[in-house]
Formats: C-alpha cells, structure tokens, sequence
C-alpha cells in the first residue's frame, strides 16, 4: 500500500480507533490493510454478503501479529441496530463501505438494495451519532452525477439518478448532511469514481469490469463489452480512495467537513482503451492473449455513457493529490488477479 509520507507520518504520531464497515469486502479491507500497517486500532464489521474471508486472511498475511491484534472484527449486518451501536462503540473515525454496489443489481433486487444502502446506513449514522464520533467518512458515488450531461462532473450538479443504486447513494449524501445539521454529527462523503485494486472480486453476476475481463483472459473465456466501447470512465486505483479516507477523516479544517468530494484520477479512459491495455499488461506474461479480440453486447440499461470527474475540491479542500493513473495501477493490481489462477498455470513475470 502506497500513502503519502505526511500522510502516514501523521497516523503514526497519533493513533486512534476506527470503524471500517464493509471490512471483508475489496475497498474496506485496503482500507484494513493501510490502517493497521500504520499501527491503528480498527474495529471491523461485515455480514460477508459480498465480501469474503480470504480478504480478512489475506491483510492479516500482510501485517505483523502485533498489528493484526489491533483488529476486532465483528460479524453483523447494518441492518441490526444493535450491531451498529456495538460496532460504534469507543471508536474515533468510521469509514463506512458496507453497501450493495452495482447498478445490474439494483435494478434486479431495488428492495434489497435500499433495506442495505438506506436504511443499514441510517442506522449507522445513529449509532455514529449516539457514540459521539469524531467523524463520519462514507462512501457515496458518481452514479450520483445521473443524467447530468456536463463533464467532468462537478459537485454541486448532479443530474437524475439513473438506478435504485444511484438513488440509494444520493439518500446517503441527503441524511448526512442533515445529521450535520440537526445533530451536529461532523460527515464527509467521498463520490468513488470506477475503482479498481487487489482485492476486487472477479466473480459473480455483478463483478466490476477490470476484475471481470483479467479473470475471463486468463480462464480463456470471452470479454464482453457492453455497447461499442466508446463509454468511458475514470478509473482509479484504491490507493487513492485510501489516501481520500485518510484524508476526509483527519483533516482538520472546519470548511472541508460536511461536505461530498469526487475521487477518482481525473483522467476517462474508454471502455475500448481499458482492454486494450489489459490485454497488452496480460499479453507480456501470457503471450497467446495479445490477439485476444473483446466481443460486443447491447448497451446496458442504467449506465451512464461518460464519467470524469473533477477532482478540484478534494485537491483544495482535503489535500487529496491521486498517486497512482490506471497504468500504474493495472501494473500493481496484475499480481494479484494473476495469483488466483491455479498455481501450475502462474507465471512469474508481474
Ligand atoms: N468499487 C467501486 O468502484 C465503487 C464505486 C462507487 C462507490 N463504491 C462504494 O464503495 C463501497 C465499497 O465497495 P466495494 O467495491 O468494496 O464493494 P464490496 O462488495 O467488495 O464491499 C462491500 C462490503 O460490504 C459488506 N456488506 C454488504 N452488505 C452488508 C450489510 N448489510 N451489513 C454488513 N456488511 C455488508 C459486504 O459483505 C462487503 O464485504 C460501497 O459502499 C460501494 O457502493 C464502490
């Protein structure tokens, strides 16, 4: 895990007790990893709906026994009340992950998707709330830009949402800031732009598309691209949404709380672009890949054609500076996905 020297420098100095929901799943346990490398207590709290033990087992393999002690985790759901308050409890920072992503699934499973995102987020901000924390980090989204046509995507213009998912994301940004208000609970919401790192499943109906395409190439299976592949978003590697938490949680300034900030690099990279620079990074090591061609599909409903965010705000406000583009960080990532293959078919080139 790459953060910043002051940034670390700083945890380092003063080290305090954080809440990661989610914990199990891809972002929450980068997250596990950063913070307990930098000697935090980190309670963690996930139902392993989508996220997994191996995750757990593979920080724990990354750290030393006596960081791994400062971890407790806590199997529950953010739909329990009473796991909320327990997981709330003595802790200074929460970075709250927990949530039912991707857009397919929402228009599957709506009900779902809001009793998790909607109402297993109101019952942490209470529990937030009634343990008195510091502050309150959440991940919100830029499916929240919806129809909004402007690009790059700016703050305070927001267009309608195109899913249940994106609807689910907004209500968060809605009762934070009225928590902020009438309870004086401290927030910061962090729109994640398309993120991408170890971790990330590659299974399932709903995997995100850089996991997916790595682990059909590699089991030889073909790489779908829904539409002509002129969609294009801004990739970023989890370093940085790490750093963006590190960040939202300890800055200090009063007028960079209570606020949403885009996470992303800054930088769109369509659809057709991204595959062919997978397939180039995979092709090296594996060189039957390299002709490998990608097979079109029917857009898919729900998706919006382009994303790129302004990432100015988190720049000014949280001193949020991206250190990895998507080519550093598909190199970085590579190994990871390559090591899930069985071990007589590894190469050890990445
Ligand atoms: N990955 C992205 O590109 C992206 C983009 C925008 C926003 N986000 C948001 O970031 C957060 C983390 O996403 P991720 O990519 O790590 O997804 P993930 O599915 O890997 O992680 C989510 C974790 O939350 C847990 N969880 C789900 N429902 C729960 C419940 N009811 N109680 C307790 N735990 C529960 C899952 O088991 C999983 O471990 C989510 O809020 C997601 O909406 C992600």
């Amino acid at each position: 895990m790459t953060l910043p020297p002051d940034l670390q420098h700083q945890l380092r100095q003063a080290p305090h007790t954080w809440l990661i929901t989610g914990v199990a799943g891809f972002i929450g346990s980068n997250l596990l990893e950063a913070l307990l490398q930098l000697d935090q207590a980190v309670v963690g709290l996930d139902n392993f709906s989508t996220g997994h033990p191996r995750n757990l087992d593979e920080v724990q393999a990354l750290v030393s026994p006596a960081q791994w002690a400062r971890f407790r985790f806590i199997e529950g759901d953010i739909r329990d009340e009473d796991d909320c308050e327990t997981a709330c409890r003595g802790v200074d920072f929460v970075l709250h992950q927990a949530a039912l992503g991707s857009v397919p699934r929402s228009l599957e499973d709506p009900v779902t998707t809001n009793a998790v995102n909607i109402s297993g987020f109101l019952n942490l901000l209470v529990a937030a709330r009634n343990a008195r924390v510091k502050r309150f980090v959440y991940a919100a989204s830029s499916s929240t830009y919806g129809n909004h046509p402007g690009l790059p995507k700016v703050e305070d213009q927001i267009g309608k949402p195109l899913s249940p998912y994106a609807v689910t994301k907004y209500v968060n940004e809605l009762y934070a800031e009225v928590f902020g208000r009438a309870y004086g609970l401290p927030s910061i919401g962090l729109r994640y732009f398309n993120v991408f790192g170890p971790r990330q499943d590659p299974l399932g109906a709903y995997a995100a598309v850089i996991p997916q395409w790595i682990n059909s190439l590699l089991s030889g299976r073909p790489v779908w691209i829904f539409g002509d592949g002129e969609t294009s978003r801004d990739f970023c590697f989890v370093d940085n949404v790490v750093q963006a938490n590190l960040r939202a949680a300890t800055v200090s300034a009063d007028e960079a709380v209570n606020q949403v900030y885009n996470i992303a690099v800054g930088e769109r990279t369509t659809l057709n672009a991204l595959y062919a620079q997978i397939r180039q990074l995979l092709g090296s090591a594996f060189p039957s890949l390299q002709e490998q061609p990608a097979l079109h599909r029917e857009a898919r409903a729900g998706d919006v054609r382009h994303s790129l965010a302004d990432i100015g705000k988190a720049r000014q406000l949280l001193g949020y500076a991206p250190s990895h583009r998507l080519a550093a960080g598909l190199q970085l990532a590579m190994p990871w996905y390559v090591s899930l293959r069985p071990p007589q078919t590894r190469q050890s080139e990445f």
